[in-house]
């Protein structure tokens, strides 16, 4: 993700140390960068980039229990956690492996959103609705139904572009994501029929029992850490015969992981148990990358799973 956050200290002196020792920083003077950084939050001990910041340069010195501390501090200063510092108390194995905070979320792809489609489709291939639609045809193809519904939801509906692959095979799409710029981007489109600012599982659980054909997940399930919770509630809002679609980032080993990217990492059968738990059936699993990284295939998979 490009993106850096920054939230002012309000404090004009405090901000401007911090822009030094971002310099140096990225100079490679780390240690003289700790030293300023940490005179930034002496001066303003509620400013949370600071801190987060300090952890950053800790880690990259090496100073794992300094590192943890500051990651901790930062967290402390901004509740809605913009800056994703439990992820990195995550990563370093300082706390247990949670959802992602809905703050880094919005934060992150209201950043990002007025150039995703570019840096995402154009710069990292991205191919997450490409290989959901071709995974639903060939679903539906094995069970000899339509490849046509009613009401579709798209979780993590982000600009539209499931929608967009999508169109002529349903009728009413509605789309859940917690980032208002990433939802505008999406009612631009008129692909919508609905759309609403939220964390996926808690829209979902507003939706009536039975109530849609087909549901979405096209690179969201990367944000998502228990996979079961989102999938028993999409048994409940699926009509009998209803088929669920998305895509996963994975690993090698077992369970769930946050990657080096800051995303989930869901192995095949974790996804397959948490599918199982959930009460739907596995129609397909298949190793499918996404999207690239350092022009390589990040290991990904596409599975769709079937209310009975
Ligand atoms: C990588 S984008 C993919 C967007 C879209 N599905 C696509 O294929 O282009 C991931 C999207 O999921 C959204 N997202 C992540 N976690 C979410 C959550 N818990 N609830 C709702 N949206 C979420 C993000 O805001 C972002 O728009």
């Amino acid at each position: 993700m490009p993106v850096r956050m920054f939230l002012s200290s309000g404090d004009l002196v405090a901000d401007r140390r911090f822009d030094f020792a971002r310099d140096l920083q990225l100079k490679g003077d780390l240690v003289a960068a700790a030293d300023l950084m940490l005179q930034a939050t002496e001066l303003a001990p509620g400013f949370a980039s600071a801190w987060f910041t300090l952890a950053d340069i800790r880690e990259q010195l090496g100073e794992r229990d300094a590192a943890i501390s500051a990651f901790r501090k930062a967290q402390a200063a901004d509740p809605e956690d913009r800056h994703g510092a439990s992820l990195r108390l995550m990563r370093l194995g300082a706390a247990r492996l949670a959802d992602m905070p809905h703050g880094y979320v919005r934060a992150l792809f209201d950043q990002y959103a007025p150039k995703f489609e570019s840096a995402l489709v154009d710069d990292l291939g991205y191919r997450g609705p490409a290989l959901l639609f071709k995974a639903v045809l060939a679903a539906r193809a094995a069970v000899r139904k339509p490849a046509f519904f009613r009401r579709a939801i798209d979780l993590g509906c982000g600009t539209g572009l499931a929608a967009a692959a999508f169109a002529s095979h349903v009728d009413h799409f509605s789309g859940i994501d917690l980032s208002p710029r990433m939802i505008e981007k999406a009612r631009a489109t008129s692909l919508y029929t609905e759309l609403e600012v939220d964390d996926l599982l808690a829209g979902l659980r507003r939706k009536a029992d039975a109530s849609a054909e087909l549901v979405l997940a096209a690179d969201a399930m990367v944000y998502v850490a228990d996979l079961a919770a989102v999938l028993a509630e999409t048994k409940r809002v699926l009509v009998s015969g209803g088929i669920a679609a998305f895509t996963t980032e994975t690993h090698d080993g077992e369970g769930v992981i946050l990657g080096e990217g800051l995303r989930y990492a869901h192995s095949a059968d974790h996804v397959r148990k948490s599918v199982e738990a959930a009460g739907l059936n596995l129609s397909l699993l298949e190793a499918r990358s996404a999207r690239n990284e350092d022009n390589t295939p990040v290991p990904g998979l596409v599975a769709v799973a079937t209310k009975s």
